[in-house]
């Protein structure tokens, strides 16, 4: 017996190997943590339970037979963080640098289904050259295995990716269609198609980070929901965003306790400023709503001109989408709205409650927006916030112009609870457009048209520069003072907690995309 102890211990301290001390060694010379230190970091100490680590490759090809490592370039399995179970593989790029082969691709799904049939999220830490080379076809059949369980688990468990290393290739569209990305500033990237093809194809100079690297996709593409200066940040960030998700879609976010108390927060009075032209930052009203210190951005260097991210009102996890009046005065725009929609939409999977902090003057004009297709990625959010089920509230606290208006969580669309702060504007545009349009000829006939167009701006801001025309329709619930938001919104959505919606069978709806 004891032979045989001596054989799996031997094997499993192979295993730990990975690829060895000199591809660790190179590993760490580029800032980078082998997988199972990260794992080590982002899981519950001691709580890691390994699955299939003495799986080997079935290659016979250029001489692979002779070339095996435990493992075979991934590790996964299961364990806690902060107590809560986990599924988790990292690509362990030490190994033929973490490259996917049949069994590698194997071992992922394994644990992909573990995790949906346990209900419980997948991790999933990303450093690898792609398809393994020396595997051809079998390599690509098992992506598209581990793509298909993507689309499976989607909406079922939470599924997280961590971009540690190279992503490249038709590899990306795992992570892509998991619910978030993070990335690792410097020493990560993906690209569909690396420098070299492009500087052949479109004469284009361009390196891996300008190209794919963290700042790229957090910026420009809205690939990477968040990005962090080293893997520890990053592992922890992870960690951070699992604090405000249910397990599953069947359950709901873990609470904190709450102590009641502070629920009068005098600060929300003085953001908003008295001249409507003037912006303000809306992330200090939801710093002043949500309970102190607990807003966890997502894509914040994104389609500014909207916010997004989680946070706690009264120890309850809740989503937060509101217009940014210091980018572009909060205005709707492709891919804010397109950033939005997906936010929301994922909220509505995992049975998080969402608030919507209004301040928007309307879309965003111009050829630009038009030829990006603003009209269908507008209407994307306008689709997402109509379908969602989760209990939804709403405060504007100034501008409601236009179509924004409807499509921001109005009442029209399935919002709960509609409040306003009492200098809201709620109108179809602003008082000088409108004024323009309506009394073009009183204008033109003027005397001095300039005084006259003030004055129908004036009379126009009169009538409908406030919050009362929709109240009185009772399209606004309440309004409200600013001081009283949180209190009002900490009852509001307490009172929405065994919301239900019974909606019309069918197989899928067709989101504008
Ligand atoms: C097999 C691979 C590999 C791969 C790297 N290695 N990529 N082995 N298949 N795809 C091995 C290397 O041979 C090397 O082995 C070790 O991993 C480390 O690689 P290096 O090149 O030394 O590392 P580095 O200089 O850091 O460069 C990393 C890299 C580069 C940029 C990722 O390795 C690279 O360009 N690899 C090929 C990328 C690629 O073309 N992949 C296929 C894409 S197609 P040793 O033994 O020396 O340590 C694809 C399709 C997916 O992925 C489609 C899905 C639908």
């Amino acid at each position: 017996m004891d032979k045989k102890v001596e054989e799996l211990q031997k094997r499993l301290a192979l295993a730990l190997e990975g690829g060895g001390p000199q591809r660790i060694a190179r590993q760490h010379a580029q800032k980078k943590l082998t997988a199972r230190e990260r794992i080590r970091y982002l899981l519950d100490e001691g709580s890691f339970e390994e699955l299939g680590a003495l799986v080997t490759h079935r290659t016979t090809d250029f001489g692979m037979e002779s070339q095996q490592f435990y493992g075979d370039g991934v590790v996964t399995g299961y364990g806690t963080i902060a107590g809560r179970l986990v599924y988790v593989y990292a690509q362990d790029f030490t190994v033929f640098g973490g490259s996917l082969s049949e069994t590698h691709a194997e071992k992922i799904c394994k644990v992909m289904d573990l995790a949906v049939k346990a209900g419980a999220p997948i991790l999933g830490l990303n450093d690898s050259g792609g398809a393994r080379i020396q595997e051809g076809v079998r390599s690509l059949g098992g992506y598209a295995d581990i793509f298909f369980r993507n689309v499976q688990a989607s909406g079922v468990v939470p599924q997280l990716s961590a971009i540690m290393g190279p992503c490249a290739g038709g590899a990306v569209y795992s992570p892509a269609m998991t619910d978030f990305i993070l990335m690792v500033e410097q020493t990560s990237y993906m690209f569909v198609t690396g420098p070299n093809v492009v500087r052949t194809v479109t004469n284009e100079e361009v390196t891996s980070e300008e190209l794919g690297g963290a700042g790229t996709h957090a910026s420009k593409s809205g690939v990477a929901h968040r990005t962090a200066p080293n893997d520890v940040a990053c592992l922890e960030d992870l960690r951070r965003l699992l604090s405000y998700l249910p397990q599953n879609n069947r359950e709901k976010a873990p609470e904190l306790p709450f102590i009641p108390g502070e629920e009068w927060r005098e600060e929300l009075g003085e953001i908003v400023p008295d001249n409507p032209n003037k912006p303000y930052d809306m992330l200090q009203v939801i710093e002043g709503i949500i309970d102190r210190e607990s807003f966890f951005e997502i894509h914040a260097d994104y389609a500014e001109n909207i916010i997004t991210g989680f946070a706690r009102l009264g120890g309850k996890s809740i989503g937060i989408v509101a217009n940014q009046p210091l980018f572009l005065a909060g205005v709707l725009d492709s891919n804010s709205s397109r950033k939005a929609a997906r936010f929301t939409r994922f909220c509505d999977c995992f049975n998080i409650p969402l608030l919507v902090l209004v301040d928007v003057p309307g879309f965003l004009p111009g050829t630009d927006q038009e030829w990006s297709g603003i009209i269908m990625h507008g209407a994307k959010l306008l689709y997402a916030l109509s379908e969602a089920t989760v209990p939804r509230i709403t405060v504007i606290t100034r501008k409601a112009y236009g179509g924004a208006y409807d499509v921001m969580n109005s009442k029209h669309i399935g919002a709960d609870l509609n409040f306003a702060w009492p200098g809201a504007e709620i109108a179809v545009m602003g008082s000088k457009g409108a004024s323009e349009i309506i009394f073009r000829k009183e204008i033109s006939e003027a005397e001095d048209p300039q005084q006259e167009l003030a004055k129908k701006e004036a009379e126009y801001a009169e009538k409908f520069a406030n919050p009362y025309r929709a109240a009185r329709r009772g399209f606004i619930d309440e309004v409200i003072l600013p001081r009283e938001t949180r209190r009002k919104l900490i009852k509001g959505f307490a009172s929405l907690e065994h919301k239900e919606v019974v909606s019309p069978r069918r197989k899928h709806g067709n989101i504008p995309l």
